[in-house]
């Protein structure tokens, strides 16, 4: 019996390297999977790879409503959202800040904060309402104390769900 059997865990950038090391290692353990990323194809592709129960939807986080229907999604599929890993995101050019156009910046703020602050905003309601239970994404850069941190994936450290709570 796998540790997160019963459990409906959602992944941004699902198709990328840390994602879908993830999206792996959750369908491992018996976990359903919610997943996404920009591509609709390769995202169909690799989650055909899974031998889980899984959905997907890809779409660009830093559309709100992208975040909105994913918890939807894993409400109409599978009755509960248990785990989130927001992990879509990307960097900027690796080049010194006054080369970075503001353009370019605004992209960043648009997809690594605020598709973090989108997602994190509709899935805790939901997480609530499934269990009172909720897994939280914490990183090194981001408090382990704050509770509703914008975070970046820490898989070792993340308990079962019945052991998280979120706060
Ligand atoms: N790999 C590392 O060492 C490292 C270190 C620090 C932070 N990170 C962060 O962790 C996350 C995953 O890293 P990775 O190495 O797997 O990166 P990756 O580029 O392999 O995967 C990121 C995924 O996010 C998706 N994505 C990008 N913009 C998106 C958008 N607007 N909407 C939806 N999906 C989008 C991409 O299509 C890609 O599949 C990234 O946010 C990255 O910035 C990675």
């Amino acid at each position: 019996m796998g540790r997160f059997n019963g459990a409906t865990v959602l992944i941004t950038g699902a198709t990328g390297g840390l994602g879908s090391g993830a999206a792996k290692a959750f369908a491992a353990e018996g976990a359903r999977l919610v997943l996404s990323d920009l591509d609709e194809a390769a995202l169909a592709d690799f989650a055909a790879t899974l031998d889980t129960e899984k959905a997907t939807l890809a779409g660009n986080i830093a559309d709100e409503k992208l975040s909105q229907d994913l918890v939807q999604l894993a409400v109409e599929k599978f009755g509960r959202l248990d785990i989130a890993i927001n992990n879509a995101g990307i960097v900027h050019s690796f080049v010194r800040l006054p080369q970075v156009t503001s353009e370019e910046a605004r992209r960043v703020v648009d997809v690594d904060l605020l598709g973090v602050f989108y997602a994190m905003k509709h899935q805790i309601p939901q997480m609530g309402a499934s269990s009172g239970k909720a897994a939280r994404a914490a990183s090194s850069s981001t408090s382990p104390r704050s509770p509703v941190s914008p975070a970046r994936p820490s898989f070792r450290s993340m308990p079962p769900p019945s052991m998280a709570s979120l706060g």
